[in-house]
């Protein structure tokens, strides 16, 4: 898995929301497989972004692989709408259920891939036992809310142990890092073990978007 090129999947959030379609444009221009949705609610983290009609009509322009990131409270309640929506991949957050195995086979069922991401403060092993039936851990370098943070490097020993445990007992989850990553961070998550780097703002605030796609794999 370490081998393997990293995945970039530049987050929507940092772009121009009047010109959703352009920013799918300048994705799909440089060598990314796939774009992050931020879905924020106002109460799981303070902001509102936006919902499953944008996820809906980012889905009809493009092929992408779509990375639905739900940071909201009861995320149960928006499973079937993603779904619908066109999302590849769904990911909840340890800290915003309580029956989080229940909703993680719920979105096997809908013909999705399921991930379950966690905040700085929670540790690897407070989603221990969800490892078996998830194909993405998304791993927050920064805390959840806002774009344009510095990623936190205690994150990094996460993304250590996740590829640690995968190997140990042959699962096969995705690791992936949320927050931060930029051209200066990218060499400690990749040497850690990273499949997927989320980048919001170093994505969409480079001059040369693909060159930056580039630099983020390590390529250049
Ligand atoms: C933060 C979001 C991230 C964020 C990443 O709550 O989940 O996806 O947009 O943005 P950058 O790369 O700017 O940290
Ligand atoms: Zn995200």
């Amino acid at each position: 898995m370490n081998k393997k090129e990293m995945i970039i999947a530049p987050s929507v959030l940092a772009a121009d929301f009047c010109n959703m379609a352009a920013a799918v444009k300048i994705i799909e221009s440089t060598a990314c497989e796939w774009i992050h949705l931020d879905i924020m609610d106002g109460k799981f983290v303070p902001a509102i972004t936006f919902g499953h009609q944008m996820v809906k009509s980012i889905r009809g322009i493009t092929d992408l692989t779509l990375d639905v990131h739900l940071m909201v409270d009861s995320p149960e309640n928006q499973l079937d709408f993603f779904a619908d929506a066109g999302a590849d991949y769904i990911t909840i957050h340890y800290e915003s259920s309580t029956h989080l195995h229940r909703h993680i086979q719920r979105i096997g069922e809908l013909g999705i891939k399921a991930g379950i991401s966690i905040i700085p403060s929670t540790p690897v092993d407070a989603v221990k036992e969800l490892l078996p039936y998830v194909d993405q851990v998304l791993v927050m370098t920064v805390n959840p809310g806002y774009g344009g943070q510095q990623l936190i490097p205690e994150c990094v020993e996460k993304i250590r142990r996740l590829a640690e445990i995968r190997n140990g007992y042959d699962y096969k989850y995705l690791i992936a890092a949320d927050g931060g990553v930029n051209r200066l961070t990218a060499p400690s998550v990749r040497k850690a073990g990273l499949d997927v780097a989320v980048s919001g703002s170093s994505f969409f605030g480079a001059e040369n978007p693909a060159e930056e796609v580039l630099m983020l794999k390590g390529l250049i």
